[in-house]
């Protein structure tokens, strides 16, 4: 149970999240793409799959808003938050969809299977807690970020504009759900700065992308990923590198995660043992 005053902070921010993103963020996927345009573009397999595979990731979304609201049921700036985003995060899916049908790459009825085989499964929440679930948020949400960004610059450079642009109002919707969680997961570590930095370092030690295993075929997926451009160094520099920043610590300010804690413990007590 989080204190008034947290809840109190909680909801300021989520009133300064809604505002800024009704008066400057919104966008319309029918008006702010230019369909017509990608028509005319050239064909590129390898971008297409990747945006096949982002847009499986963000059809989980039920799961995802299942998860979420069955933390923050209680608290109205978290619920509310999580119907908003979940409305952000249905249009990705939906602009991606848009893509690979105008572009020609896949048919509606592909679609439909794909999302159908995609539904098949499901996401489960992998922390417990809303606040290990913030630090989620906050690495998972730049994860995203990083990597439209990568396919936003690679899609320019390949001459497929209309992606281009697609990623770039999808990109700057992740960096403002990443500088949410990263504020509200603030407010958590001024309010208990020992069990924040648990959590969060749970969480850097136990982080794995949402739904990456859930999407069909990923194995064979996984080549075409790597171009992607996301391996472990770049996670490392370009996701919780930012992320930890914004907090004023670096990875060696994390304690050890209790699993290995509990590990050298028992290490240490058998070397003591007779
Ligand atoms: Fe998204
Ligand atoms: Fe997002």
């Amino acid at each position: 149970m989080i204190s008034r005053a947290l809840k109190d902070k909680f909801h300021r921010e989520y009133m300064t999240f809604f505002e800024h993103a009704e008066r400057s963020r919104r966008w319309n996927l029918f008006d702010d793409i230019d369909w017509e345009k990608v028509k005319s573009e050239p064909r590129n397999d390898k971008l297409a799959l990747c945006a096949e595979t982002f847009m499986g990731v963000e059809l989980y979304l039920p799961d995802y808003i299942e998860g979420h609201l069955s933390l923050f049921r209680d608290n109205f700036a978290r619920a509310w938050f999580g119907a908003n985003w979940g409305y952000e995060e249905s249009k990705h899916a939906m602009t991606l969809w848009q893509y690979l049908v105008r572009s020609g790459h896949r048919t509606e009825d592909q679609m439909r299977d794909y999302s159908d085989r995609i539904l098949s499964k499901k996401w489960n929440k992998p922390f417990g807690t809303g606040r290990e679930m913030t630090a989620y948020g906050c690495a998972q949400e730049m994860t995203t970020f990083v990597i439209y960004k990568k396919q936003q610059m690679l899609a320019e450079a390949e001459g497929n504009h209309t992606l281009a642009a697609a990623y770039k109002l999808i990109a700057k919707d992740e960096m403002a759900h990443a500088q949410y969680y990263m504020t509200i997961f603030q407010h958590y570590l001024d309010d208990d700065r020992e069990g924040a930095l648990e959590d969060l370092s749970s969480v850097f030690y136990g982080f794995v992308m949402p739904a990456y295993e859930l999407v069909p075929d990923y194995d064979s997926r996984v080549e075409v990923m790597r171009t992607a451009g996301i391996d472990r160094g770049v996670f490392l520099t370009e996701v919780w590198g930012p992320v930890l920043k914004r907090f004023k610590l670096t990875r060696h300010d994390l304690p050890r995660p209790k699993r290995v804690r509990a590990a050298l413990a028992t290490d240490a007590q058998e070397q003591r043992a007779p």
